[in-house]
């Protein structure tokens, strides 16, 4: 598709990503934009007329991932698909997740604009809470996509006012059996997406495109430690079992455990905790924390796990507090497709535009995508490396790069 040249308008792009991220619980440039929240469902809203005006059709499907369309000439083909979030954890910026949905559009648009004529149908995919914020799990739409969340799995879950999934997408319009949200193994012939990097290699080496290989095998465990509250005058240190604590010290030897594999790809996170009674002259009694914990490799990954779960153990006797473990999840990593890594490549050297392989370390709906279909990833510069904060930034000329490339890369693989 040497010869092809998509036309990106940046401008519109770039203004694009402005106005979604006015969507939002926060005022600017703050974006939070938790799954059916108001912004939420508004941002949805706005995203599809923007598709509807670029002639394309829409399907939503019962817990609200979205399908918008372009045809091919062989309607009856798999097709190939794009796509990514527009969900935004609280204090986020304007685009993680943003960049492969809009991007995605512009993408299609500056191949409508070139004249091509896709054989196989293009789909631009908003997969629904990629972002963990409200049911604790990442990747809630691409996990029931690929069938690692099960229907009765999604049934249960409920957010932190007790209210469930069912109740939320139904009252966010997203009606039918979940049972219906599986898709089959091949039912796309292969999905690329485009996101920023996340990290900071790409502006680093002064590259472009980061062509991704791996994703980096994600988990998170909720643990409960109990101990014995009191008044915090009276009750005496030799008599004390402080929940909190006992946390911090179980919290360090997360830090320690993935900080001692011998390699910068483990990595730990407690990113919540939640103070039981959280009064200052009350010695806790209760503290729930949430950890997040990441290796390019499953098998070490685990391994941190493991070693954090025989620390709780000597923690839990030395100091006389109860610890339990829940896991959310632990996913094993995703290998990319070659076909689609090298399709990004010869995309990005078409654009005239350097790239590299890579791994993506953060977790993206492409890790479940791969579950039916084989997936690439295009990872794009952001500023300093910074994402899920309010200071993320790409700029115009690193964005349509990106988009140039998903757009050549969608032209060869739905030809
Ligand atoms: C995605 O947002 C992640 O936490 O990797
Ligand atoms: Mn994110
Ligand atoms: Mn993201």
């Amino acid at each position: 598709m040497a010869d092809l040249q998509p036309i990106i308008h940046i401008d519109t792009l770039m203004e694009e990503l402005k106005t979604l991220a006015g969507i939002s619980e926060a005022d600017p440039p703050v974006v939070t934009r938790v799954v059916f929240s108001l912004a939420d469902l508004r941002a949805r809203i706005h995203v599809k007329e923007l598709c509807l005006e670029a002639g394309l059709s829409v399907r939503e499907d019962a817990v609200g991932n979205t399908f918008i369309r372009w045809e091919g000439l062989e309607p009856d083909l798999a097709p190939v698909a794009t796509g990514s979030h527009i969900d935004a954890i609280p204090n986020a910026g304007a685009y993680d997740g943003v960049v492969g949905v809009l991007g995605g559009l512009e993408a299609i648009r500056s191949l409508q604009r070139a004249g091509y004529q896709p054989r196989r149908p293009i789909e631009l995919v908003i997969f629904t809470s990629e972002e963990p914020t409200r049911f604790g799990i990442g990747c809630l739409g691409s996990r029931m996509l690929g069938g690692v969340l099960t229907p009765d799995q999604a049934r249960i879950l409920r957010d932190k006012h007790g209210d469930s999934l069912e109740v939320l997408r139904t009252e966010a319009g997203f009606r039918g059996e979940l049972e219906s949200v599986l898709l089959a193994p091949g039912h796309f012939h292969a999905f690329v997406e485009l996101h920023i990097e996340q990290g900071a290699l790409l502006e680093r080496d002064g590259l472009a495109i980061g062509a991704v290989t791996h994703i980096a095998a994600p988990a998170s465990l909720k643990v409960e430690i109990e101990g014995e509250g009191g008044h915090a005058g009276a009750m005496l240190m030799p008599d004390r079992h402080d929940a909190l604590c006992g946390a911090s010290e179980l919290i360090l030897a997360l830090e320690a455990a993935a900080k001692s594999t011998g390699t910068i790809d483990s990595v730990a996170t407690v990113g919540i905790c939640e103070v039981f009674p959280g009064a200052v002259n009350s010695v806790p009694s209760k503290v729930r924390l949430e950890t997040d914990i990441r290796d390019t490799d499953g098998a070490r990954r685990d391994a941190v796990i493991a070693a954090m779960k025989s620390a709780a153990e000597e923690i839990s006797q030395r100091r006389g507090v109860r610890i339990a473990f829940e896991t959310v999840n632990a996913d094993p990593p995703a290998t990319c497709d070659p076909a689609i890594v090298e399709a990004v490549q010869t995309a990005a050297a078409a654009s005239g535009l350097s790239s590299r392989r890579m791994v993506s370390r953060a977790y993206h709906d492409s890790l479940f995508v791969a579950r039916f279909a084989p997936v690439a990833m295009i990872f794009i510069p952001c500023r300093g490396g910074v994402s899920h904060r309010p200071d993320e930034y790409s700029n115009p000329e690193w964005i349509a790069g990106g988009v140039e490339v998903l757009a050549r890369t969608l032209a060869q693989l739905a030809k």
